[in-house]
């Protein structure tokens, strides 16, 4: 079992010690008290160890949110670290190219069937920019459809509810569709004939693939001489070892790495067919850190790591087992036509919907508070990693058991109840942009 949970007063202390100096007291929305509750959930992590970590208060989770994807194999990995170790001895970042940037273009060019050549950066954004920015040069066009989420630049984040701050100019030149929806985008390349530099979208988050989608995407972008690009920022190293191009048999001209590739180091590659990526001998992805050596010697003991043992079918396999207990609890409490299940068992996402007795924002923050409370560390997904083991699973289904239990007697006792047993005000969406279909 995990350890009681002591309380969440040391983070609640740093945090008001943060909020002086760094604007949220956090660098991502999702990993801030914006997501958190204060009070009801840890805010400050101290450390990690597989699929565990430990909050400054001294708590620990079984974490579920995985750093939000990056850590694939889990806190400290033993391969991984090493690899940085002996890179560390080397140096970090140097003043030319090292071998370590081929070793990892080829083992890409190995796993993912796009990769004919590679780039790399340090964000998935970095990745995802470049993309768009390939595709711009590469067709001579401005207009870019998007579809999913893809990072904080100005060319996605202005099609968003968090434009402040992106120039009028550019949010007009991104057009977003929905998830499943050709039509949709079929109506944006016509609305703006020969004006579409490419489409970017996540090959899958919550919705499944409609039957035939991804390859239709395809084709009717290729008719409208606009290039066709995965963002494989989750689904990299996850849906399979080649990604969701694998999985679902569909090759982009460009994808998008990063996250779960360097398990937790921060380095993200674009990837794509040599045709198209020779371009960038002109077109401007250049900076300081993109070679910076110990995340691309990550990179590779990742790679070497899925590829000797059997990473993502556990990563299958565990989400499974821990979606078939959680679906059980779900039916028993009479919660399964409010929780659904979605996504791969890779990662699972819990989409919630309005309950005739609470919001589906209360009911979400009652989840995350109370597994925090049970020892779960979660943003009601499933960031399932290799180092997840049968504690983890014992642990999550019975913090899931307690957390129900108490859900469903609430939404029972009708209207207000929940709300009112919160202790807190519901955490609202950093945006809404995955497309949640039941
Ligand atoms: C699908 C997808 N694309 C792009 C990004 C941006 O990656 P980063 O936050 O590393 O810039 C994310 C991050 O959550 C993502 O989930």
């Amino acid at each position: 079992m995990s350890k009681e949970i002591i309380s969440f007063e040391a983070s609640k202390q740093w945090l008001a010690r943060a909020l002086e100096r760094i604007p949220t007291g956090s660098q991502t929305f999702s990993k801030s008290y914006l997501q958190y509750p204060v009070g009801h959930a840890p805010l400050f992590l101290d450390r990690g160890q597989g699929g565990r970590v430990w909050d400054i208060d001294g708590n620990e989770f079984v974490d579920l949110v995985a750093g939000l994807l990056p850590v694939t194999l889990g806190y400290r990995d033993p391969d991984v670290d090493n690899a940085i170790k002996a890179q560390l001895e080397k140096g970090i970042s140097f003043s030319l190219a090292t071998r370590l940037e081929l070793e990892l273009a080829e083992r890409l060019a190995e796993i993912v069937p796009c990769a004919e050549m590679s780039r790399f950066g340090k964000a998935g954004s970095d990745a995802t920019s470049a993309a768009v920015r390939l595709a711009r040069a590469a067709t001579r066009r401005d207009r870019i459809v998007i579809c999913g989420y893809h990072g904080w630049h100005d060319w996605y984040v202005g099609s968003t509810v968090r434009s402040l701050g992106v120039p009028e100019a550019v949010r007009g030149l991104s057009h977003r569709i929905s998830y499943g929806d050709i039509d949709a985008f079929r109506v944006v390349l016509k609305a703006h004939p020969g004006e579409i530099a490419g489409i970017i979208m996540e090959p899958m988050n919550s919705a499944e693939p409609p039957v035939g989608y991804l390859a239709d995407m395809r084709d009717l972008a290729h008719a409208h001489g606009a290039l066709f690009i995965f963002d494989e920022i989750i689904t990299g190293f996850r849906y399979a070892l080649g990604g969701a191009q694998e999985l679902f048999g569909v090759t982009p001209d460009l994808a998008a790495f990063g996250k779960g590739m360097g398990n937790g180091m921060p380095i993200s590659a674009l990837v794509g067919k040599a045709e198209v990526m020779h371009l960038l001998d002109e077109v401007f992805f250049s900076g300081t850190f993109g070679g910076e050596a110990l995340s691309l010697a990550a990179a590779i003991a990742v790679i070497d790591k899925m590829r000797r043992e059997p990473v993502i079918e556990h990563l299958y396999s565990f989400g499974r087992r821990l979606n078939a207990q959680l679906a059980g609890l779900l039916r028993q409490h009479d919660l399964d036509e409010t929780i659904f299940l979605k996504g791969q068992p890779c990662w699972t996402i819990l989409v919630i919907a309005d309950h005739a007795a609470a919001t589906k924002e209360e009911i979400k923050t009652f989840i995350v508070t109370r597994l925090a409370r049970n020892g779960v560390l979660s943003n009601v997904t499933h960031n399932i990693c290799y180092a997840h083991n049968e504690q983890d699973l014992n642990d999550c289904v019975s913090a899931y058991q307690n957390v129900l239990t108490e859900l469903g007697d609430h939404v029972r006792s009708g209207p207000g109840r929940l709300g009112a047993m919160l202790g807190c005000d519901p955490v609202a969406p950093v945006f809404s942009l995955r497309s949640h279909s039941r």
